[in-house]
């Protein structure tokens, strides 16, 4: 009797410890997360030596052209942005004419291209960003060229700079989300402009909506539907311009 007993027990740990090996081998094998890395390869196309914490540099980055306004201006002309725009399409875009027309192609014509292959182009020359940032900020800014970049077309009309949303959905979105730091009418923090004043350039605010603010707490919305960026861009509209 206690024979069988024991033995009853150790069959049924047998079949607990199958059932458990079973179940683990059948768990949904999650794919790294890569969203957040995007959001900061986003925040690195802007003021990258803000989110590592370093000096900007002292001269000016080597492909910047002589001519154009920001040629002195190293603290402008090292950030992805001031060369490729916030459209990410250079001199195809919203950069194409104004103060800060570089003449320089976009990175739209890298998007999908190997992540391994941008990383190596940025940190060697003529880029040289390989001596500034890490291998770990490289990936995440060409993961970001890679896969992150989006067609800003879509939610954006570029000829009337209209955002191609709905602002009573971009209200609600507001409200929850942004009015913590910006308050309900965008006039927080008192040191940024108005929120409602930066729509003549809306790309810029989609990529931060997108991506978040370099070294600012401001999250970033990337993984969810982009159409909630276009919505909540379509309710900044409505907000005041001026305190
Ligand atoms: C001072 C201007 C300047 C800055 C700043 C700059 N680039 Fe470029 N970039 C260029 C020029 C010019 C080209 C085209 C010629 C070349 O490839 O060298 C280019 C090409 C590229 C390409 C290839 C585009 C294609 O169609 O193949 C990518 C990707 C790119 N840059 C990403 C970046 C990123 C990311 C940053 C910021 C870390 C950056 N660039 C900063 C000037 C700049
Ligand atoms: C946790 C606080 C926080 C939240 C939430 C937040 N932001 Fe921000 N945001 C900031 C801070 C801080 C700054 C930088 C302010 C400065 O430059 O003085 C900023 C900057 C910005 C800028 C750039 C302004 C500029 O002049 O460059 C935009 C655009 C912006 N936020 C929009 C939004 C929107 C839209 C939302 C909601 C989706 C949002 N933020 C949510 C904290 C936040």
């Amino acid at each position: 009797m206690k024979i069988k007993i024991h033995d009853g027990t150790k069959q049924t740990c047998g079949c607990i410890l199958a059932g458990l090996t079973l179940l683990i081998l059948s768990l949904p094998v999650h794919a790294e997360e890569l969203e957040s890395a995007m959001a900061r390869g986003g925040v690195l196309y802007d003021k990258w030596y803000k989110v590592v914490d370093v000096d900007a540099p002292g001269t000016p980055h080597g492909l910047y052209p002589g001519d154009k306004k920001y040629a002195k201006d190293a603290k402008n002309n090292w950030r992805c942005k001031e060369c490729h725009g916030w459209d990410y399409r250079g001199k195809d875009g919203a950069y194409s004419e104004g103060k800060h027309h570089s003449g320089v192609v976009g990175i739209n014509g890298a998007s999908g291209k190997d992540v391994k292959e941008i990383a190596a182009l940025l940190s060697a020359p003529p880029h040289s960003y390989g001596d500034k940032l890490s291998a770990a900020d490289l990936n995440d800014l060409a993961l970001f060229v890679s896969q992150g970049q989006v067609d800003m077309d879509r939610y954006i009309d570029r000829a009337s700079k209209a955002p191609k949303g709905d602002p009573a959905k971009g209200a609600a979105y507001f409200n929850t989300i942004c009015a913590k730091c910006h308050g309900k009418d965008g006039l927080q923090p008192k040191e940024m402009p108005p929120l409602g004043s930066l729509m003549g350039n809306p790309w810029e605010v989609m990529h931060k909506i997108l991506n978040g603010q370099p070294a600012e707490s401001m999250p970033s919305l990337r993984a969810l539907d982009h159409q909630v960026a276009a919505d909540i861009l379509a309710y900044i509209t409505t907000l005041p311009k001026e305190r």
